[in-house]
């Protein structure tokens, strides 16, 4: 029996649906480095952390973590670091004679202990050499890629690190991204044997569009996370139920899934467990009003919460003024609408807000930024375009939350 999830990622042998789309990047990356990109929460970090758990063809896996990194070197050092705790013989053999740096560093691994790695690098290379470049390239790829070792190093939240630089070293993201790719591409991935598999919630490419530098990225395959169908929603509903020998009326899963909407596998998760407790709760078979409820619980709860709240406050993180007002204005209004709203009505409304601001901008590059914005948001899962250019939330559960609290 699968356990439920409401935020953690998966032990590999509770991931739902993803043998498929997991063996489909096997074979993509034997020919090609992979950015996968999906919104938060939908279970990027779960595939990549069975990616690890259980590689294939013959390749090492090395994660790293690097949403709060904003520096080429700190790149490094994380990527060495989580190599060493990983793979401590394979790493030494490989970096031992090959690395003056590192290598010195390794003979001090007694005395700084394994936790005092990454401390013990950033030390050793501020005595030598700090240019990030000559380090990464004579120091890690020249010795990873003679070892003849295949390695996959996977990456997650690779988008922050670039937003992060180019808030606090933006110099450096071009010199690095452009630095990134000639690695991925020369030699070619096929005559390579390292890897990369980057995961990232956040779209890069409007960034990078308004820093001209969209190129920087085009050498790796762009791969998105399947979106769950209804029927697998179905699915996880009945089997998660069924296993746990709830009663429930044979229109339950269905209505979840309508309810959802685009499914984010969290909230599935948590409606799903929510149901069960319902069903613990009264203590009789779960009807159709249960769903309902489910979903008002769950808005309200605190263990949602703070999901939700994210997708609230992620917009401010990342959308710059006037895009950020707009996404809000745009939000509100798709959230009281019954079946949303035709792209027209937004982008009066969105003409409506920038004039209102004062803004004096030329008609075609206003409708360069609300076409913008748009994709935006439905790259970044808070809208779908429904119908024939009709949008709405992508999420069920988000529009409701949003109505409740910030329309
Ligand atoms: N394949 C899946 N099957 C079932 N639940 C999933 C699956 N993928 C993700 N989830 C749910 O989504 C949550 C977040 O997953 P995670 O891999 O951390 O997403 P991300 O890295 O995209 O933010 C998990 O705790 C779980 O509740
Ligand atoms: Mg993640």
């Amino acid at each position: 029996m699968s356990d439920f999830y409401t935020g953690s990622p998966l032990d590999p042998e509770d991931m739902w649906f993803r043998d498929d789309f997991i063996n489909l990047l096997w074979e993509i990356l034997r020919t090609e480095h992979v950015l996968l990109t999906a919104p938060r929460r939908t279970g990027k970090t779960s595939v990549m952390d069975f990616m690890a758990a259980k590689p294939q063809e013959g390749y090492s896996a090395i994660s790293v973590f690097v949403q709060d990194l904003d520096h080429p070197s700190e790149f490094l050092l994380t990527l060495l670091d989580a190599f060493q705790a990983k793979h401590p013989v394979l790493f030494r053999k490989i970096f031992k004679s090959g690395s003056s740096w590192i290598g010195s560093t390794l003979d001090r691994i007694e005395e700084v202990g394994f936790a005092g790695f990454k401390i013990a690098l950033r030390e050793q290379k501020s005595k030598g050499s700090d240019d990030w470049k000559l380090l990464g390239d004579h120091e890690f790829f020249e010795v990873v890629r003679r070892s003849k070792q295949k390695l996959l190093f996977i990456v997650d939240e690779f988008p922050d690190l670039i937003l992060n630089m180019k808030r606090n070293h933006p110099e450096l993201v071009r010199p690095f991204l452009a630095w990134f790719r000639s690695h991925c591409v020369s030699p070619h991935p096929k005559h390579d044997t390292i890897r990369w598999l980057l995961g990232g919630s956040v779209n890069l490419s409007s960034t990078l569009d308004a820093m001209g530098s969209i190129d920087l990225i085009n050498s790796l395959h762009d791969e998105r996370l399947p979106v769950l169908t209804s029927s697998q929603v179905q699915e996880f509903v009945s089997r998660m139920l069924s296993d746990r020998n709830v009663d429930f009326h044979s229109g339950i899963p269905s209505e979840v899934a309508n309810r959802l909407g685009r499914p984010v596998p969290l909230f599935l998760q948590m409606v799903t467990q929510d149901l069960y407790r319902i069903w613990k709760r009264v203590q009789r078979p779960l009807e159709i009003e249960d769903v309902h409820t489910a979903f008002s619980e769950l808005i309200v709860s605190s263990a949602a919460r703070d999901k939700l709240q994210h997708y609230y406050s992620r917009i401010n993180q990342y959308y710059d003024e006037p895009k950020r007002s707009a996404a809000y204005a745009l939000l509100a209004k798709l959230s009281q609408s019954n079946h949303g709203v035709p792209r027209k009505a937004l982008e009066q409304e969105f003409d409506r807000l920038i004039q209102s601001q004062g803004a004096n901008l030329p008609d075609h590059e206003r409708r360069r930024l609300f076409n913008q914005l748009l994709r935006d948001l439905e790259n970044d899962f808070y809208v779908a375009e429904t119908s024939n250019d009709q949008f709405d939330f992508a999420s069920g559960l988000l529009k409701a939350w949003w109505k409740k609290y910030y329309a």
